[in-house]
């Protein structure tokens, strides 16, 4: 099962690299949005992060003009119906995923397989969705997905052993360390991660140290290049209490996946961290303020 032609579904921050790579490895990509104008401006991203590479000779321009003429754009689902692979990389909302995929179990050809980029959600609700399971998998990518060497390969209970091994492929293909995981909350990295954040919010809660010092703490104790705050803040504290909030309706008996009052005030108050411009600490664009 030899990867060539793939659709990716949504052009955001993932979809627009995922395409990105996908097309640098030399597929043929299909990119569907749901208006002309998202489109554009996921292929205004795609274009400026091509350029940045040929800048910087990591591509020569051929190459880049090759990888940029890989992709079409579409805003039509139907023209997705040849694809080898269709990844989809739209807003983080089980419903419109399922209907998604219950409109791509229709129109496409039969040995398409489908993967989702979710973060929080498991793969067997979209793969029941689609109406073929067996050729269902999760294939979730890093942020920013030009940089971010790992992919993680998601096996449903349904997936066929040979439809993991394709996807496994075309992660390596795209130039990614893919590492299998089963469809368990969070996966691999978010299972570990999310509760690590999390419990740096209920420490600092608790008063047992302070936020700057817990950084501090995993910073120069764990040799970690961002301390797990500083990290909150910079994914958000409403992405990571809408995960958190999620398995916790899964699980609600699981202490772990229980949210904290803290954190659950901070987003309440719009204290989401550097989108917003504060959370535990105030940010500049990208940076921390003093
Ligand atoms: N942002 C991250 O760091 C990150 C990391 C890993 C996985 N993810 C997952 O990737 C997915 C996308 O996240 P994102 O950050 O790129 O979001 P985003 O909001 O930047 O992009 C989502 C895009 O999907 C489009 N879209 C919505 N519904 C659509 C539909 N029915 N058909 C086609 N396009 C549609 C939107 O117009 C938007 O452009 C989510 O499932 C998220 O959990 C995100």
């Amino acid at each position: 099962m030899d990867i060539q032609k793939v659709g990716v579904v949504g052009c955001g921050l993932m979809g627009s690299g995922i395409a990105q790579v996908a097309a640098m490895a030399g597929c043929q990509v299909v990119v569907h949005e749901v208006n002309d104008a998202l489109l554009q401006k996921g292929f205004g991203r795609i274009h400026g992060s091509v350029a940045k590479l040929v800048e910087k000779a990591k591509l020569t321009s051929e190459q880049g003009e090759s990888t940029k003429a890989r992709l079409k754009g579409t805003t039509s689902l139907a023209d997705l119906a040849p694809c080898d692979l269709i990844i989809e990389v739209i807003v983080e909302n089980l419903d419109a995923k399922k209907k998604l995929f219950a409109e791509l179990g229709k129109l496409c050809k039969q040995e398409t397989i489908f993967a989702s980029n979710t973060s929080s959600f498991p793969i067997g609700e979209m793969a029941e969705a689609s109406g073929r399971p067996d050729r269902f998998v999760g294939l979730h990518f890093f942020n920013p997905v030009q940089l971010m060497k790992l992919v993680e390969v998601i096996q449903g209970a349904k997936s066929a052993p040979a439809v993991v091994e394709a996807a496994r492929a075309f992660g390596a293909k795209v130039g990614k360390t893919p590492i299998l995981a089963k469809d368990t909350p969070g996966f691999v990295v978010n299972r570990l991660l999310v509760p690590l954040l999390h419990e740096a919010v209920r420490m600092a809660e608790r008063g047992d140290a302070t936020f700057r010092d817990i950084d501090i703490g995993m910073e120069l104790g764990c040799g970690h290049p961002m301390g797990p705050i500083k990290l909150l803040d910079y994914v958000g504290l409403d992405t990571t209490l809408s995960i958190l909030d999620g398995w916790h309706q899964r699980y609600p008996k699981d202490p772990l996946f229980t949210p904290s009052e803290l954190l659950k005030r901070m987003v309440k108050e719009g204290k989401l961290g550097r989108k917003s411009g504060k959370g535990f600490y105030e940010w500049e664009g990208d940076k921390v303020k003093g």
